[in-house]
């Protein structure tokens, strides 16, 4: 096959992307595959055009790349490519869209509500502790947790600084204590559960992409009815959503509560694939090797 990997762009998980990317060029050149490279840049259309892929591998994340722009240029032009479809990701990219087209099918979300940035100069939206994410971020860019100790000063005052400041619009959510927890989705079928345990302080972008920095345990050692609850909901968000290919639904786990304990975060239809990356782990442990889920993906597109 020939297959375009579109990487890069201009987004804050830019060199994310460019980690996810090239780790799938790689593969796919192993397994005997054309590859052409695009990092995105506003010619891209014109790049793809020229290079005339079978099918396009989207290894983007952030906005644009994961919020149906891209996917709607591609559509436009005729082209097969891997990941969701344009409206999946327009919802999917925003947290607070993801709840609304969720929550009324029964999936548990967190509560909390949107705040202009502005608003928090006056007051604490929610009682603390709470984090503080943008609407449309990935990798935690932006996310603060914001807490009784004051880490960001109390209440949260103009020369305070944090995170939030970059962005207009902000989800604010009740912290869930206990556990951090993720989900694959293959195809049609829920991989694993993994537990990731950052050495210190939450699991942000450090922490997700610094090797050593956290422990993934896969799969989870946590209760079966966790377990089976978290592989249930990453598969009902997946279709509810009407995913392609693959997705990765985050999740918190408040141990003291049981079941009721545990909240479906986001659905991420962009998942990373860089070398810490959690899909290909998942993968791995369940006997399929990266290559082979490059080219599984791929399968998906072209079904
Ligand atoms: N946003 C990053 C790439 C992820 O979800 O893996
Ligand atoms: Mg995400």
């Amino acid at each position: 096959l020939h297959v375009a990997v579109l990487m890069g762009g201009w987004s804050s998980e830019r060199p994310v992307s460019l980690m996810s990317g090239e780790g799938v060029a790689t593969a796919l050149e192993s397994k005997d595959h054309r590859v052409t490279r695009i990092d995105m840049d506003r010619d891209v259309a014109l790049r793809l055009s020229e290079a005339k892929p079978d099918v396009v591998f989207n290894a983007l994340h952030g906005t644009p790349g994961e919020d149906g722009t891209v996917q709607g240029m591609m559509d436009l032009m005729g082209l097969t490519y891997t990941h969701s479809g344009l409206a999946t990701s327009v919802v999917a990219i925003d947290k607070e869209l993801t709840k609304q087209a969720l929550v009324p099918h029964g999936v548990p979300m967190p509560g909390g509500r949107i705040v202009e940035t502005a608003e928090l100069y006056e007051r604490d939206p929610l009682p603390r502790p709470y984090v503080l994410k943008p609407v449309n971020e990935g990798s935690s860019v932006g996310v603060a947790i914001v807490t009784d100790a004051g880490n960001y000063g109390n209440p949260i005052a103009r020369d305070a600084k944090g995170p939030w400041q970059e962005f207009d619009r902000l989800l604010a959510e009740p912290f869930i204590r206990g556990l951090e927890l993720t989900t694959a989705v293959l195809g049609d079928k829920a991989l694993l559960v993994t537990e990731l345990r950052p050495k210190s302080g939450f699991y942000d972008f450090e922490s997700k992409y610094t090797d050593g920095m956290t422990d993934h345990i896969c799969p989870a050692e946590i209760p079966d009815e966790i377990t089976e609850a978290c592989k249930a909901i990453a598969l009902q968000a997946h279709r509810l959503l009407g995913c392609r290919g693959t997705s990765r639904s985050d999740f918190r786990w408040d141990d003291e509560r049981g079941v009721d304990g545990l909240f479906l975060l986001e659905v991420n239809t962009q998942p990373g694939m860089t070398a810490l990356s959690l899909v290909p782990e998942q993968a791995r442990h369940l006997g399929m090797d990266y290559p082979d889920l490059v080219e599984a993906i791929i399968a998906e597109a072209l079904e």
